[in-house]
């Protein structure tokens, strides 16, 4: 019988989260304060996160170790399983290699609890009451509400209005964790209200989102803020994805030409990507490493690589990294993971290193691709991870050309049992592509904060 499963024991659950930072050729951009455009230091961000996790942020270690009550959680689905998918191979009667990393095993179904987990943990330890955070698809906001739930925190979800309309599941599962969930922009917030008034029926975004819980967690002591994505720890607790595929694409006695992720913020990609980039820059590997985003939201590939603020009402501090501009409102796509109108400094960092690449995928591509895998393999993806599935499929059909054998690793991030709705929307000819926002983008980048 031909090997479909690599799968790892419990006892390889990786000891330690790898930091790519300290291995980079030329360090990162500082973050500033936005008041200042000075360097920020640890106690400009205690009000929002634990100072474990901002220690992590700001880590020169290459090794970060995963406490140990961490990996006990961790053990309910890691190491989670790498597949070969020989029957997409044989549908798209390729000579390439594809295998994926999936992540929908976890009880969540996305990457998400890999980040969510520790950052509940570490809040829990420093005495932290209540989590505040943003959600669009739902998936991050399920993730952190179940992390919330073991460690016995309260849990206050700001969910983008198109999504908590598009998937009134995820709210539901939200809440069975036991958080409460408010539709953004809601009146609960200045930041909400804010754009209530110029836009009554603004769809939200998540760049709202994030300032209406961080403006929650800035006003109350017993509350912190928690981020699904983009920061720097957040990023790190993900390569547990990375570390494990290396260990599996042994078993599997291959090694990746090219590797593939979708990003958002940047999370599950990177956490599938940075142990390949340290491999990269040790000489190990030459994989080309390629980030799909989409085309309504291309913050890597149309977006400027400059300080900008995190989130839409300006709370934040201010990072270094490509973006649409912190006012852009992304169309409703129903990647609603997808719909950040930046990306990781360190992703961003990264591809400014020339270390990965980037391309764009419209949505009706991406479903496209998402059905046909899971007419392939079985597995119904996210919407999101439907867009690193049709950069791999690009990549086999492109080696079907080329008449080459590649190696292809995909990341599926999460499982789309949630978002059915919008394969309902998408099979009744109801989705459609969306033009790249040219204008609104401009408008947005000339908003951009003046950083010497
Ligand atoms: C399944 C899935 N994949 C990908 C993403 C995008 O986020 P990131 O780029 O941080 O992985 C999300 C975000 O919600 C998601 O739910």
């Amino acid at each position: 019988m031909e090997s479909i499963q690599y799968t790892l024991p419990q006892t390889r659950i990786s000891q330690a989260w790898y930091n790519v930072v300290p291995d980079l050729p030329r360090p990162m951009a500082p973050v500033l304060h936005s008041g200042t455009l000075k360097p920020i230091g640890p106690d400009d961000l205690a009000p929002l996160f634990p100072m474990s996790l901002i220690l992590q942020e700001v880590s020169q270690e290459r090794e970060i170790e995963i406490p140990g009550e961490v990996r006990q959680i961790y053990a309910q689905w890691r190491p989670s399983p790498l597949f070969r998918a020989r029957r997409l191979e044989k549908d798209l009667d390729t000579p390439a290699r594809i295998y994926y990393k999936y992540e929908g095993v976890s009880p969540a179904g996305s990457h998400k609890p890999n980040t969510a987990v520790a950052q509940a943990y570490y809040n829990k330890k420093e005495g932290t009451k209540r989590l505040s955070t943003e959600t669009d698809a739902g998936q991050w906001g399920s993730a952190l509400a179940m992390a919330c739930a073991f460690f016995g925190l309260e849990c206050k979800v700001y969910m983008v209005r198109v999504s908590y309309d598009q998937k009134p599941y995820r709210r539901a599962l939200m809440e069975a964790f036991g958080a409460s969930v408010t539709p953004s922009p809601s009146d609960e917030t200045e930041s909400g209200r804010a754009i209530l008034a110029q836009h009554p029926d603004s769809n939200g975004s998540l760049g709202i989102a994030i300032s209406e819980a961080v403006e929650v967690a800035a006003k109350d002591p017993q509350t912190k803020y928690s981020l699904g994505s983009v920061l720097n720890h957040v990023l790190l607790h993900q390569t547990v994805i990375g570390q494990e595929a290396i260990e599996q694409m042994a078993l599997a006695d291959d090694d990746p030409d090219v590797i593939v992720g979708c990003t958002g913020g940047g999370s599950n990609f990177a956490g599938l990507a940075m142990p390949y980039v340290g491999r990269k820059l040790k000489g190990q590997s030459k994989a080309r490493i390629i980030a799909v985003e989409p085309s309504a939201c291309p913050s890597l590939t149309k977006g400027r690589f400059t300080y900008d603020f995190g989130d839409t009402g300006h709370l934040t501090p201010l990072v270094k990294m490509h973006t649409l501009g912190s006012t852009f409102v992304p169309p409703g796509i129903h990647a609603g993971g997808l719909r950040y109108h930046g990306m990781a400094p360190l992703v961003s960092h990264t591809m400014d290193l020339g270390l990965i690449e980037a391309t764009s995928v419209q949505q009706l591509d991406a479903f496209s691709a998402g059905v046909q895998f899971a007419r392939a393999e079985g597995i119904i993806p996210a919407p999101e991870a439907c867009h690193a599935i049709a950069g791999a499929i690009g990549e086999a059909l492109r080696a079907k050309k080329e008449g080459k054998r590649k190696t292809i690793l995909f990341g599926l991030s999460g499982h789309g049992h949630f978002d059915m709705q919008s394969y309902i929307s998408y099979q009744a000819g109801k989705l459609q592509n969306y033009d790249y926002p040219a204008e609104e983008i401009a408008l947005a980048l000339a908003g951009l904060p003046a950083v010497g």
